[in-house]
């Protein structure tokens, strides 16, 4: 429809150049959100409400299957966090209590991860991060400083310190690897293996290795390494090779679905774990744990001691301000849920896992994740060879996308090159939010084949006409026009 070309610039005088109260009758409804900062002020409704629009493009957070990071918190908990929003956790003098949560949060995962004891207490020493990747950035950091303590004192080289790990590392990995110039030993993944093999992994170390990175549910497939498969072996062959797991996801699973599987400080090399609080640790974005087997493996050199801020402290975090309302959030999940809770939940989420798992094998696609417990809850699977189609993982993705569902496609790790898809079971995807992506999947593929069957007879009429080149165009209209199903629903013109 054309405007009006008045309504394009107000005339001066009219109504539209004064400001309107209503927030879409006012000048800003008809600017570009700005790029500067502006003159003037705004008032806070409208700034509010132009935000909260602009915003209304991004994706629905529950709708996002892609991501592992929490998206619902009980109105108490989301309460907490705003309440403790304006604290800064490093003001330890000033907000002694914040402090202590945190501490008592990271008590409850020494426990959580078996540390080992002294006069019944744990050893493990912890603190709270910004998410997992600063966890494994302080984790790599000690590893490496305790390896160049260790050769200085025996007056060896330190100019090539390696680090091992599967070639499935999140990126994190090589973050920390290129960061701090440590050579990356990797495992590579296979056609078959999408993890470590722990022989492999055991084969590369040298003098110069600083650790081992396990990961405890793999960002691609939820899958958990074999750490104590690393363990026993490095064991066996008399190495004290430290082993860090990333649990960033694991770690707030394992312990209750499967707590038998021993992955953690139970395993001697074991010497520091990372877990992500925002994900399984059902807190929203912004938190992480970093823990040590005991005060030995976190180097002195890495610990500053602060007193500017009214009393001494101890600080072994990469960034120095944060909010408290993150550890606050977490201590309240640990205290709602405990054991019970969590373990309700996550076994919950390993049964919707399991279920959606099986009904996309049913479909014909491959399942590239471990169900039953043995995996995070995560199904991740591709195209399989019984469904005969052209299109990829990709295209299906996009397609369920204009459902609202997020669904990643993506390449499985570098050297291992076929795409698939990853469904991250979270705690608020239900049997009937599974049933709901299961029928929205189906349509998609029907959808997709359709028009590939549409698109293969357009073709085969295009090859098969002898005026091919002089009446192209007539051709592939003819066929749209004959190709066109009868029912509506299934013509994708
Ligand atoms: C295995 C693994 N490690 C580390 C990370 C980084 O975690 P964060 O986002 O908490 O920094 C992720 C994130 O998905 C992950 O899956």
């Amino acid at each position: 429809m054309a405007f009006p070309s008045q309504l394009s610039k107000p005339p001066a005088g009219s109504t539209a150049t004064r400001d309107c109260s209503h927030i879409y009758g006012s000048r800003f409804a008809s600017e570009h959100m700005p790029w500067e900062l502006p003159e003037d002020e705004m008032p806070k409704e409208v700034a509010y409400r132009m935000i909260k629009d602009d915003l209304a493009l991004d994706g629905t957070p529950m709708l996002n299957l892609a991501s592992f990071v929490t998206t619902y918190m009980e109105d108490e908990a989301e309460k907490l966090i705003v309440e403790s929003m304006n604290k800064n956790i490093i003001d330890h003098e000033e907000y002694p209590k914040s402090v202590e949560i945190e501490q008592r949060c990271v008590r409850i995962l020494a426990d959580l991860f078996n540390s080992p004891k002294e006069n019944e207490k744990p050893t493990a020493i912890g603190t709270a991060c910004i998410g997992s990747s600063e966890a494994i950035m302080l984790a790599v950091l000690a590893m490496k400083r305790r390896w160049k303590n260790q050769r200085q004192a025996q007056g060896k080289d330190t100019s090539q310190p390696n680090i091992i790990m599967s070639t499935g590392v999140q990126v994190c990995w090589e973050k920390a690897a290129r960061y701090f110039e440590i050579d990356e030993q990797l495992v590579p993944c296979t056609d078959t293996r999408y993890v470590i093999d722990p022989a492999q992994a055991v084969d590369l170390v040298d003098e110069n290795t600083i650790g081992i990175c396990a990961i405890f549910g793999t960002t691609y497939t939820g899958q958990y390494e074999d750490v104590k498969g690393i363990n026993d072996m490095l064991v066996e062959r008399r190495l004290d090779t430290p082993i860090h797991v990333d649990a960033a996801s694991g770690g707030f699973v394992a312990p209750f679905v499967i707590p038998e599987l021993e992955w953690d400080f139970r395993l001697s090399n074991v010497v520091s774990i990372n877990a992500s609080g925002h994900k399984y640790g059902l807190v929203y974005p912004g938190i992480g744990w970093a823990l040590w087997r005991s005060a030995e493996y976190l180097p002195e050199e890495l610990i500053f001691k602060i007193d500017y801020l009214g009393a001494d402290q101890v600080n072994f975090t990469l960034n120095f301000s944060k909010p408290a309302s993150n550890i606050v959030a977490q201590y309240y999940q640990m205290i709602r849920l405990g054991k019970r809770g969590y373990q309700s939940i996550m076994t919950t989420l390993t049964r919707t896992a399991d279920y959606l798992a099986d009904q996309l094998k049913s479909m014909g696609f491959i399942i590239m994740s471990d169900g039953c417990g043995t995996g995070l809850p995560v199904v991740a699977f591709r195209l399989g060879p019984d469904q005969s189609v052209f299109f990829d993982e990709f295209e299906l993705a996009h397609k369920i996308r204009e459902r609202g569902w997020i669904v990643p496609a993506y390449t499985m790790a570098a050297d291992c090159k076929m795409s698939m898809c990853r469904v991250v079971v979270r705690e608020d995807f239900t049997q009937s939010r599974a049933d709901s992506l299961l029928h929205d999947i189906k349509h998609a593929l029907v959808t997709l084949v359709q028009r590939e069957t549409i698109n293969i007879q357009r073709y085969q009429l295009l090859l098969s006409s002898s005026q091919i080149k002089s009446s192209q165009k007539l051709c592939v209209e003819t066929s749209c026009v004959e190709l066109i199903d009868p029912e509506p629903e299934k013509n994708i013109f």
